[in-house]
């Protein structure tokens, strides 16, 4: 199957840092399709040539195992192209459109890892020269408007140029492995699935802590803040991920009819359950790995009195029977202690235990990063005659042991199945516009008043009210269990 994959912001970071690698190693890995063609758009004038060797040098940031050496680079390079575009300009895209038609490919992949709010734009332009004939797709990066009225008149103008099956919205927590190791722990095993529900489970608690800061993103990061940043997409696809009902098929629809029933679902915030349920913090100067690392507020473009959240809390339930009244919270901020992103699930209690010493309850936790991997939490007899106490063991399996050659990363996954276009693991507008609206209560209190904005420092789980939100309804986060 041959293909043209386009690049608009081919120079960005975007590209460069998460995209080039990606493809880089689908190309290593003999995944991406023989015939292709890699055709990077910005505006300003550069050979082929020049933008070769300006990706050979970015390389050199990239892991030293995902490196090239100079041989593979050159084979890889081949697949790279350059055009100048004026992303306003139709005669730029009808340049665009005879290099495409010339060859002619089976399909066309454009990507648009632009700034946002130039997707309408370049979504128009592409629809009046042509570029949205049926080999055309069209993939869009988050973050994919500010709020549900930005959000929506991007997706209007998407659904007037592409339909809704040309168009892939990118969550690249989808693609990561532990994700779609989820389906199959769910939906290919009948093991857990009897257990999967309120009579069995107490709670269920996402972490997706990161131990960096903002970095050179300050500016980015101000005007978005964690919550749009991680938790309107992230982290709620992967409670859509965990809550959602046996779909009927491995299709795309089908998965995604199911996460948005989860998305309808959720009980929606009011400025009472804002204040009780969901806290933001920004966090101070500390230590990170060793290292002593400034607060927010000194960071890099990010003004001195800024309000903006680095972390949040969260507590919600999924309102139907499988769920009802099984709290589920979620995290995720900067500057926290570890690179670390979970999901917990944890069991009920035993309900008249028998053997002396605590009762601990199961738990399955869901590894996604820096491992990818399961460990199902049980207590054991140690079979040493001594005594009847029991000892906490887990079962743990590691994926990227179990089958070490075949990974793939969540963009090289992402990339390869725009290219065949299949959808499961993109998001579809309805579900992206339910989770801003879920969120935007939460934008409206916050916008009214910033009092209730604590602060963390850096290297720290995130502010101790956290915990004591959980410890509220008698949990408590994984890392203190
Ligand atoms: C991005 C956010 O979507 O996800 C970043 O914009 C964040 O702020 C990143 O750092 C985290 O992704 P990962 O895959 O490194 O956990």
């Amino acid at each position: 199957m041959s293909f043209d994959l386009v690049f608009f912001g081919g120079t960005g970071d975007l590209t460069w840092r998460k995209l080039m690698p990606a493809l880089f190693q689908a190309f290593r890995h003999g995944k991406l399709p023989a015939d292709g063609r890699i055709l990077a758009v910005a505006r300003d004038e550069r050979s082929d040539a020049d933008y070769r060797q300006f990706i050979r040098e970015r390389f050199v940031d990239v892991d030293s195992s995902k490196r090239p050496s100079d041989d593979e680079f050159d084979r890889f390079a081949a697949l790279l192209h350059y055009r100048r575009m004026d992303l306003s300009q139709p005669a730029d895209y009808a340049g665009l459109k005879t290099w495409l038609d010339e060859r002619g490919a089976d399909t066309a992949v454009l990507y648009l890892a632009t700034s946002p709010h130039l997707f309408p734009v370049i979504c128009e332009q592409l629809g009046a020269a042509g570029l949205n004939g049926p080999k055309v797709r069209v993939v869009l990066e988050k973050p994919l408007g500010h709020d549900l009225a930005s959000a929506q008149e991007i997706n209007r103008v998407v659904r007037s140029v592409f339909t809704e099956r040309q168009a892939f919205r990118i969550d690249h927590y989808l693609g990561k492995p532990a994700v779609q190791n989820l389906m199959a722990l769910r939906f290919a095993n009948a093991l857990f699935e009897p257990l999967w529900r309120r009579e069995c489970i107490s709670n269920i608690q996402i972490t997706l802590a990161e131990s960096i800061g903002v970095g050179t993103r300050g500016d980015f990061y101000d005007r978005t803040g964690c919550l749009r940043d991680m938790v309107q997409n992230h982290a709620l696809q992967l409670l859509t991920m965990i809550a959602m009902e046996p779909p009927s098929t491995n299709d795309a629809d089908a998965i995604r009819d199911e996460k948005l029933k989860v998305l309808k679902s959720l009980r929606p915030f009011t400025p009472e359950s804002v204040a009780r349920d969901v806290l933001r913090g920004q966090y101070k100067a500390g230590t990170v790995d060793g290292k002593s690392v400034p607060g927010y507020l000194d960071e890099v473009k990010v003004p001195h009195d800024s309000a903006c959240e680095t972390f949040v809390a969260l507590r919600t339930e999924v309102q139907n029977w499988r769920w009802a009244g099984v709290p589920f919270y979620l995290r995720t901020g900067k500057r926290l202690a570890a690179r670390d992103a979970q999901i917990v699930v944890n069991f009920r209690e035993v309900p008249h235990p028998i053997f002396p010493g605590s009762s601990r309850a199961n738990k399955l936790v869901i590894k996604l990063q820096p491992e990818d991997g399961l460990e199902l939490h049980l207590l054991a007899a140690k079979g040493s005659g001594q005594s009847d106490a029991l000892s906490p063991v887990s079962l743990d399996l590691d994926f990227d042991k179990a089958f070490p050659t075949e990974r793939v990363g969540a963009y090289e996954r992402l990339l390869l199945d725009a290219i065949a276009g299949r959808l499961n693991l993109f998001v579809r507008s309805d579900e992206q516009e339910q989770a801003w609206r879920w969120v935007e209560p939460i934008l409206d209190t916050w916008a009214q008043d910033t009092s209730d904005l604590k602060t963390y420092t850096a290297g720290s789980w995130g502010p101790p009210a956290a915990s004591a939100m959980v410890a509220r309804d008698g949990f408590a986060w994984a890392e203190e269990q």
